[in-house]
């Protein structure tokens, strides 16, 4: 395997060391500024370490730490990477001359990737000659504990690279999830986005305070969101699956949007969508025991939530 490069090396760069190193490849590390690449490397102990004491690395932490160099040079970085994981500060002025670099630096067949949470592959690789290579490729923080990763294309983006990309996260134990248009904030964010823009309305109007949302969603939405998606969720919350949920709630959940005046009913053809989509991954003639399953699975998840309550 060759390595690969990490350029910025604050907390999300750390992270993706991390996460490379531990799933055998090398990884170099670069940053421009004093003391970054010292900080880097105290922190990746410190974190091995952690992953090392819950048994979640498959060797020992000095092993994976020894895959992981530091370079003063940017060029010294990326000689022979297969791909640069470019962790800079999100800032798009910034970016586009780094980008700028990487594509004048890195192995013309190396695939060009930014850690941006919100800006996408047409800003930071405008009219760069490279940009068949360039792609976002956005982690969870940090992202040896959330292992999914959003491959974000410009119309631009090849999908040579793009499939390179996902064999090379995949790898490293990540799960890409293609993001099919360039929208700010990718899926992540804009799910994220839509809970906290309503808990914040919530918080302004006196309904709830800040500690009684977080708390129903510790307790209730979270518990169940981490095994299950939003569409999964109410297609085992209703009999009749989705399609059941939706002629049900869609008018209550169509006047809460009006409330804060968004205007997106989930139209026939929408509903249509999803239902077959749902459908396909689950029959409905499994949904008792994908029921028996997600209780099972929350059974667990509270008997460990209720030792560690106790402890
Ligand atoms: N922190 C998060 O939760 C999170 C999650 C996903 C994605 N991201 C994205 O990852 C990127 C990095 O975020 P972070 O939280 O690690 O930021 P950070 O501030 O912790 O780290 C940024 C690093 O970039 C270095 N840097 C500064 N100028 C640079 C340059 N010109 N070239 C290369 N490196 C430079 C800094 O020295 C620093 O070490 C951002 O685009 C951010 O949106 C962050």
């Amino acid at each position: 395997m060759r390595p690969v490069a990490v350029v910025g090396t604050g907390s999300i760069g750390v992270a993706f060391g991390i996460v490379f190193a531990s799933a055998s490849r090398y990884v170099r590390m670069w940053d421009p500024i004093a003391d970054s690449l010292g900080r880097a490397r105290h922190d990746i102990a410190d974190r091995l370490a952690m992953l090392a004491s819950r048994g979640l690395l498959r060797e020992p932490a000095e092993d994976v730490a020894a895959r992981i160099t530091f370079h003063d040079e940017l060029e010294h970085a990326l000689w022979d990477v297969e791909l640069v994981q470019e962790c800079a500060p999100e800032d798009i002025d910034l970016k586009r001359r780094l980008f700028d670099l990487l594509g004048r630096h890195a192995p013309a067949d190396a695939v060009l990737a930014s850690s941006s949470s919100a800006l996408i592959p047409s800003q930071y690789g405008a009219g760069l000659d490279f940009q068949d290579r360039i792609l976002g490729a956005h982690p969870g923080n940090p992202p040896y504990l959330l292992r999914v990763i959003e491959l974000v294309r410009s119309p631009e983006t090849s999908d040579k690279f793009l499939d390179l990309a996902a064999e090379i996260y995949a790898d490293a134990g990540l799960t890409a999830v293609f993001v099919r248009k360039e929208v700010e904030g990718f899926l992540f964010n804009r799910l994220q986005g839509a809970l906290l823009r309503e808990a914040y309305c919530l918080v302004r109007d006196g309904v709830a305070t800040v500690e009684d949302i977080d708390e129903v969603v510790r307790s209730g939405l979270g518990l169940r969101w981490s095994l299950m998606g939003p569409f999964e969720t109410v297609d085992l919350n209703t009999r009749g699956g989705v399609q059941a949920h939706a002629a049900r709630m869609g008018p209550a959940y169509e006047r809460m949007g009006a409330e804060r005046g968004q205007h997106d009913p989930w139209t026939p053809d929408l509903v249509a969508s999803v239902v077959a989509q749902r459908r396909r991954l689950l029959p409905l003639d499994a949904w008792e025991q994908r029921v028996r399953w997600r209780d099972e699975r929350l059974m667990l998840l509270r008997s460990f939530k209720d030792l560690q309550e106790e402890s």
